[in-house]
């Protein structure tokens, strides 16, 4: 069967892209990504797609006057390179409500929180604040209000006494780094569908949940 054709929008180090690189190149995995696209230039995450053999892209958006001229030239690289599903991976520009409505139910973030808790940055500065004692991430569908969407995939993790931010983040991106591949591996083998603003997962269990300290 034909694999599902991928485009990942990133910004920075792409650690998140890297796990999805790596399940693509997986024996059977339903997906592939077909371009990476960054805003940045000098994004780390260029590099591993380059080392992948996946083709990449430049948009800087600095060269754009207006969010509406940039997100067009995404959609052009998306369409020229036949994107069936885009994944926003550590891509830090707001999207226009025209983008995110034409890739409807076929664009997914990571977010490092357990939705919908905690939108927004500094998720792991603010859950410590809280006192929660889960945290996690979270994939789901885009759409126009930052952080919002249907629900895909979840992990947890457990926030361990003495933890920094940056100990409980390293936490939460090890489980985003399974979270991801997973949810992409489910909407590519087609079982997930929207109904109303909720995913619905065809898959047992659905999501996964780390609550393991050693994790
Ligand atoms: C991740 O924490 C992701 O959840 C957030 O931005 C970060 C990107 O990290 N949206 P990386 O570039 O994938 O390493």
């Amino acid at each position: 069967m034909a694999r599902l054709r991928v485009g990942v929008l990133i910004s920075g180090r792409g650690s998140n892209l890297q796990a999805l690189l790596d399940a693509c190149a997986l024996p059977g995995f339903p997906a592939e990504i077909v371009v990476v696209i960054s805003n940045e230039p000098e994004a780390f995450g260029l590099e591993r797609a380059r080392q992948a053999g996946v083709p990449t892209a430049v948009v800087p958006h600095r060269d754009f006057s207006d969010r509406a001229s940039f997100d067009a030239a995404i959609a052009t690289e998306l369409h020229r390179a036949k994107v069936e599903l885009v994944c926003l991976a550590g891509f830090m520009r707001l999207l226009t409500d025209r983008f995110v409505e034409d890739w409807r139910d076929r664009l997914v973030n990571i977010h490092p929180s357990l939705l919908p808790a905690f939108k927004g940055l500094h998720t792991h500065e603010r859950a410590l604040q809280a006192g929660v004692k889960i945290h996690g991430c979270t994939v789901h569908f885009v759409r126009p209000a930052m952080d919002e969407g249907p629900i895909i995939v979840q992990a947890a993790v457990p926030v361990l006494p003495g933890d920094s931010a940056q100990s409980l983040g390293a936490r939460v991106l090890e489980a985003e780094h399974r979270a991801f591949p997973l949810a992409l591996r489910l909407i590519a083998e087609g079982r997930v569908r929207v109904d109303g603003e909720r995913a619905v997962v065809d898959a047992e269990p659905a999501g996964v949940t780390l609550l393991n300290p050693e994790a």
